[in-house]
């Protein structure tokens, strides 16, 4: 083959890619870089958002950089700010609190680089700050958990809550959802309410405070948790005050992880509402839609959320064991 020809045959190789990149939709010619400021890891479904975000960045091909904000708002503000200063692609944000994301959030606006909010909501009055909302409905959560509990003991009961992160908003939903039920079921009273930071350890460490406030947790009930995390902390705390979770203090929370099911299936926790840990998928979706389009998704993009009982727990922890 001569120089010229094998020129040529260069040429025509070039020209066929070009035709066939330029048939491609813009997000697929160009590998997305997304930045993930993620709370931190302070939940088993935390944990499993993180997991299953890398699987799905994964099989779209999308280089996923993930940072750790150790449930730090000024650690999530730091992120967002390098992640725009690196010119990434599109920004999720999982907020740790629901309040002061307007100005970083103005920063990425006017950067053109799209947010997308992953599992928590934020309080702003500019609602093009952001893309779009993953998340479920965490008012309907606490209602779902409320309203088992009311049908589980015929509408008497003495409660005690923990609560998620102060300021977060499923702790302010699940909470609000929650009430909402007791409000209107004469037999139920909220003897007790405090924040567990959605961690096993401070649940554990709250719900022995309770116990020793409420003779030794024999006026308690049930514990409502916002998350799983921290009803399996409480159900430490109920065995250690001897007692038997689930039977003298009945359990429920909210999440869906593995150790619950398990939990559930000993007879130990009564009732869960799943939440579930793919949030980052539909968010990729969405985005990849609006970059290869420009229309933008619906503000709010809803996820399930579902009752479990004991009856299905162990076909349920079997079904999830390894995801998490
Ligand atoms: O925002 C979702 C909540 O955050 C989960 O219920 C909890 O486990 C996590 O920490």
């Amino acid at each position: 083959m001569t120089l010229k020809t094998v020129i040529m045959a260069m040429s025509l190789a070039a020209a066929a890619t070009a035709a066939v990149t330029a048939a491609l939709p813009a997000a697929a010619q160009d590998k997305l870089t997304v930045g993930f400021s993620q709370v931190g890891s302070e939940s088993g479904w935390r944990a499993a958002e993180t997991k299953v975000g890398k699987m799905q960045a994964e099989q779209r091909g999308i280089t996923f950089k993930i940072s750790d904000a150790q449930q730090k708002q000024e650690n999530q503000i730091k992120a967002i700010r390098a992640f725009i200063a690196q010119g990434v692609d599109a920004i999720f944000l999982a907020p740790v609190v629901a309040t002061g994301w307007d100005p970083v959030l103005k920063e990425a606006k006017d950067a053109k680089i799209p947010v997308v909010l992953l599992d928590r909501a934020i309080n702003t009055k500019d609602e093009s700050l952001y893309l779009t909302a993953v998340t479920s409905d965490t008012v309907h959560e606490g209602r779902l958990a409320a309203e088992w509990l009311a049908k589980d003991t015929g509408g008497t009961c003495n409660i005690v809550e923990l609560q998620g992160t102060v300021g977060s908003s499923p702790a302010i939903n699940r909470k609000k959802g929650f009430d909402e039920v007791v409000a209107k079921t004469p037999g139920f009273k909220l003897l007790r309410t405090q924040s567990g930071d959605f961690t096993r350890t401070k649940g554990k460490e709250v719900m022995e405070s309770f116990i020793k406030a409420e003779n030794g947790g024999k006026n308690i009930c049930a514990v409502y948790a916002h998350n799983d995390d921290m009803a399996l902390g409480a159900i430490q705390a109920i065995k250690e005050a001897g007692l038997k979770p689930g039977k003298d203090i009945k359990v429920v929370s909210i999440d869906g992880v593995p150790d619950i099911f398990k939990a559930m299936a000993d007879g130990e926790a009564n009732a869960t509402v799943e939440l579930t840990p793919n949030m980052a998928g539909p968010a990729f979706d969405a985005l990849v839609a609006y970059k290869k389009d420009g229309k933008a998704p619906a503000k709010w993009i809803q996820t399930e959320s579902t009752l479990y009982l004991p009856d299905t727990a162990k076909a349920e922890y079997e079904r999830r064991k390894d995801l998490y």
